[in-house]
């Protein structure tokens, strides 16, 4: 839809123009006076952009225009000349001849043809004689039409015979053209057309003088086509909005892999080699490769086997140690990391994907996600622990946190974390967490240090915020949701 106030060029102009006027009587003059191109005027008109400004009536009315034949004569008809010459009573062929010059004889010719005149040839003194000189008088009309036609104007009364005439000798022929007469309405002509330009011009940058001018604003308002985008998965955006409250809580984010040795799964969290969860029921172990090179740092290696030894007896293998599992949290990420820091204080997390080889049922898959979290500093306690995690879980709107004691090979004392679930009025457990043990703190070079930290479920967090019923529904190809 055009917008009346923010036209520019020919159309503003036109405008312009049609604000001082009350009635068009033909748009087609109108055009032709102010010079402005008609068939574009129409399609300005018929563009629907005046409506309410202007009203208008279609008129069609057969007009006259010049054959190629006619604007061949260049304005004069042939005969024209003679006949006013005639009709003012010379009649001397050489006088006329001398006057007419190489036009005589197609003056002649002409007049002759309607057996208007004739030559009496006497002794030398040619005469034109005068037959019928009401077609000479005919001429002066003939002439008058045509030169209106060649001129688009209009003619006068009773030029219908010479009409007829032009069009028998091929020189006009009859056309039908629609017109418009128009009636300014007082909206338009009390519209006040803005001076802002609409359109920035290679010329306005190069004179500068799109410094000066009222350039018309972006409006980044404006209604647009829906465009139907692709948007991040509820997943993705719960990621999105943890990832945000932790680095607002002064976290940095660490990352690990998915592809991990048993080490770093199991023994470096002084997880015994014949725990539960290191069976092939629990987690998946990897035909390809079937085993990792163990740490670089011997001394690590030697630490956990010598803790591993002296708390559980037996005998530590490395060969148990290197085995290549998906991994089965994301704590490998933390004792990684805390091997790396050796001592330095710090407050980490991650966000990422972990596998166990469990039987997948509405609030169990096999793959999911782990919101991972450690802090390594001084005097940190259960209380900080707890405050961490109502803090993080309060940002997510759950208010009631419950924290039960637990068990974990590489934490003491252990909290499970339960958040209430309106809808089906209950607890669930959301995550793991802890203090990590001497036993496991030392090898990694962290001995003096205290640090609290967690695994929490992402899935179930999701579950709970979007009221999701089965755990696949979050993963599914169903995109309602
Ligand atoms: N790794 C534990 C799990 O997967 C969670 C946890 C992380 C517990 C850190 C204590 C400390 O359940």
């Amino acid at each position: 839809m055009l917008d009346l106030l923010q036209l520019s060029g020919k159309q503003r102009q036109f405008v312009e123009l049609l604000q001082q006027q009350q009635t068009v009587e033909s748009l087609r003059s109108l055009c032709a006076q102010a010079g402005f191109d008609v068939n574009f005027i129409n399609g300005f008109l018929l563009s629907g952009a005046l409506n309410g400004y202007v009203q208008w009536q279609e008129h069609t009315q057969q007009t006259w225009v010049l054959t190629a034949k006619g604007e061949e004569l260049g304005g004069v008809l042939p005969g024209f000349a003679l006949a006013k010459r005639l009709l003012a009573g010379t009649r001397d062929r050489a006088t006329l001849q001398a006057e007419l010059g190489p036009d005589f004889s197609l003056n002649y010719g002409a007049l002759r043809r309607e057996q208007a005149v004739d030559l009496v040839d006497g002794e030398g003194e040619g005469q034109i004689t005068v037959l019928k000189s009401a077609v000479l008088g005919a001429y002066q009309q003939r002439q008058a039409a045509f030169a209106a036609i060649a001129a688009g104007n209009g003619f006068e009364e009773g030029a219908e015979s010479s009409l007829e005439w032009l069009q028998q000798q091929g020189y006009i022929a009859s056309r039908v053209e629609s017109d418009y007469s128009l009636t300014v309405l007082p909206a338009l002509q009390t519209l006040e057309l803005s001076d802002r330009v609409t359109a920035l011009t290679s010329e306005l940058i190069l004179s500068g003088q799109w410094r000066e001018v009222d350039l018309k604003p972006y409006d980044i308002h404006a209604e647009v086509p829906d465009v139907a985008y692709g948007r991040p998965t509820i997943l993705t955006q719960c990621i999105q909005r943890i990832r945000d409250i932790f680095l607002n809580m002064g976290f940095d984010e660490m990352s690990g892999y998915l592809v991990e040795s048993a080490f770093w799964n199991f023994d470096a969290l002084f997880t015994p080699q014949d725990h539960p969860a290191r069976e092939v029921q629990d987690t998946f172990y990897l035909a390809n490769p079937q085993t990792l090179p163990l740490p670089e740092d011997r001394t690590l290696v030697e630490q956990v086997k010598q803790v591993h030894e002296a708390n559980y007896g037996g005998e530590w293998t490395e060969a148990e140690a290197s085995r290549a599992i998906l991994r089965a949290h994301t704590t490998t990420s933390t004792a990684r990391r805390l091997h790396q820091l050796r001592g330095q204080d710090g407050k980490y997390f991650s966000i990422d994907r972990v596998f166990r080889n469990e039987t997948v049922d509405r609030t169990h898959l096999a793959e999911f996600h782990q919101i991972e979290g450690v802090v390594v500093g001084e005097l940190l306690s259960v209380r900080t622990l707890m405050g961490y995690l109502t803090y993080f879980y309060e940002r997510l709107g759950f208010q009631n946190l419950k924290f039960k004691p637990t068990y974990n090979p590489y934490t003491e004392p252990s909290l499970e974390v339960f958040a209430y679930h309106p809808p089906s009025d209950r607890y669930i457990e959301v995550g793991n967490s802890g203090l990590f043990r001497q036993e496991m703190l030392e090898p990694l070079g962290c001995g003096d240090k205290a640090t609290v930290a967690w695994g929490l479920g992402l899935e179930r967090i999701a579950m709970l915020l979007y009221d999701v019923e089965k755990l696949s529904d979050l993963i599914g190809p169903d995109i309602r949701l």
